[in-house]
């Protein structure tokens, strides 16, 4: 025979081709594609033991059809079952996906001792750290508990066996970078090798009743390996970010097939571990200088519970012909944009000035009623006027300058009001629809800067 088959893999998507490309013309990833050895992909449609909440006895009514009963337990971490909608499933799988050292094994470990408290066997798998690292870290986390039993292994099949022996209530897979699966020639860390993993321990679960976690190391575009496939293997979808150098870390419900997505966990970093914060809204706002310019408090929500942000802009003139702009936390092309309507609609120029925008706290915002709050903190630094202190701002703006309606418009109101912000302005949609003391409510956004600056 000739040479060995090969066959090139997107290791963003997992578009297979028989001959390289620059670029994937799937997902549109440059340089995305590598060669692997062409080993027959697994039979996706044995596999329909993993929609196991799909399966029944056919067709019925819908009327018929009475609700799934979760059996849901809590997992010692209470701000994690809050986000979760009140707490873990069995057979649920959960991907944790973040930065190296942002804490997930740190997270997933207290975790493990939350559990073992509550009277659950957990098996820790790292394909990472030795036995003798995670006693290390266990001993500094108090996490020593009998009920917790590791696994330093990375190959796939031995992790199914110790699974049919230990019986575990919960797995724990950290990470499924370092894991593979003797049945594949790629190599671990492949998207192959990722989604294999992924779809086994999936099985393993639903076949179990098992409940897993697997860890997922996100690059640094922020991207998981494959992270599409990988996302709709699982049921729940966990962000944990964190701004560098910063204490606090955002766990979020990016997806979730057991309750609402969106919800946000909140934590500090202590030598102790992960420590629980109850009241993200309170401490986001703590540190604020409300004197200053350029700061405004934003209440976010992208599920149903909202938090306060502050959001600070920063405008000096440019340093060079080009003129920056940053921003953390929010979309930069976002930026962009309400840059350019300020100039229009509200004759504010800053083609000759850098712009840096930060949402504090390290959460990702990622919906529009965040803009009004940006423009506002931009409009504030620019003409170096502060935003009176008991100011809070949602909203959406249209590129007339106009401010739209957003969802879950009365639960903001009510957190920034929780939290003595007595002045929440709005857009005139959302203040005729509440007709609420301390509402304020503008159409363009050129009134909302000239009512406070
Ligand atoms: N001995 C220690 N004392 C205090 N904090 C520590 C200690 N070791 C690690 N950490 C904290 O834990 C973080 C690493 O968390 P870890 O759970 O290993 O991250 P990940 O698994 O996401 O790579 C470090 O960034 C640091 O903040
Ligand atoms: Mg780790």
């Amino acid at each position: 025979m000739g040479r060995e088959k090969t066959v090139f893999v997107c290791q963003n998507c997992g578009y297979r081709t028989g001959r390289w490309l620059g670029r994937c013309p799937s997902c549109g990833g440059w340089n995305t594609l590598v060669e692997e050895a062409a080993v027959p992909q697994p039979k996706l449609k044995k596999r329909g033991v993993l929609n196991f909440l799909a399966q029944g006895s056919g067709p019925v009514p819908i009327t018929e059809a009475s609700e799934v009963e979760y059996s849901r337990f809590p997992s010692g971490i209470g701000v994690l079952d809050a986000a979760l909608g009140g707490g873990l499933v069995k057979g649920q799988v959960s991907l944790i996906a973040g930065e190296p050292g942002i804490g997930k094994s740190t997270l997933l470990l207290q975790l493990s001792k939350g559990l073992a408290e509550g009277g659950k066997k957990v098996l820790y798998v790292s394909g990472e750290e030795s036995a003798g690292q995670i006693y290390l870290r266990a001993k500094r986390l108090g996490a020593l508990d009998e009920r917790i039993v590791v696994l330093p292994e990375t190959v796939l099949e031995k992790i199914e066996e110790a699974a049919d022996e230990v019986k575990p209530d919960v797995l724990i897979l950290d990470s499924v970078q370092t894991v593979f699966s003797a049945d594949l020639e790629s190599s671990a860390g492949s998207v192959s090798q990722v989604r294999e993993v992924t779809y086994r321990i999936t099985e393993l679960a639903k076949r179990g009743g098992i409940t897993a976690f697997v860890v997922g190391h996100v690059n640094k575009e922020g991207q998981i390996a494959g992270p599409k496939v990988l996302e709709h293997i699982v049921d729940t979808v966990l962000q944990f970010e964190g701004e560098r150098g910063s204490f606090y870390r955002v766990l979020k419900v990016v997806k979730n097939r057991f309750g609402p997505s969106g919800e946000i966990a909140v934590f500090k970093m202590t030598s102790e571990g992960l420590r629980e914060v109850p009241e993200p809204s309170a401490f986001f706002v703590s540190e604020r200088n409300a004197g200053r310019s350029g700061t405004v408090v934003f209440p976010h929500t992208e599920g149903t519970k909202p938090v306060l942000l502050e959001v600070q802009a920063l405008v000096l003139p440019a340093v060079y012909s080009t003129p920056q702009r940053r921003s953390e936390g929010f979309d930069p092309n976002r930026l962009s944009l309400i840059l350019a309507v300020l100039e229009k609609e509200a004759g504010i120029f800053l083609r000759d000035k850098d712009v840096f925008v930060n949402v504090v706290g390290g959460v990702e915002v990622d919906e529009p009623g965040i803009d009004a709050a940006v423009a506002l903190a931009v409009a504030s630094s620019a003409k170096n006027k502060p935003v009176p202190p008991e100011v809070a701002v949602f909203g959406e703006l249209g590129l007339t300058g106009e401010l739209r309606n957003v969802y879950f418009a009365e639960a903001r109101v009510k957190e920034a009001k929780r939290f003595g912000f007595n002045r929440v302005l709005v857009p005139k949609t959302v203040a005729e629809e509440l007709k609420e003391e301390g509402v304020e409510g503008y159409g363009h956004v050129k009134e909302l800067l000239e009512a406070v600056l």
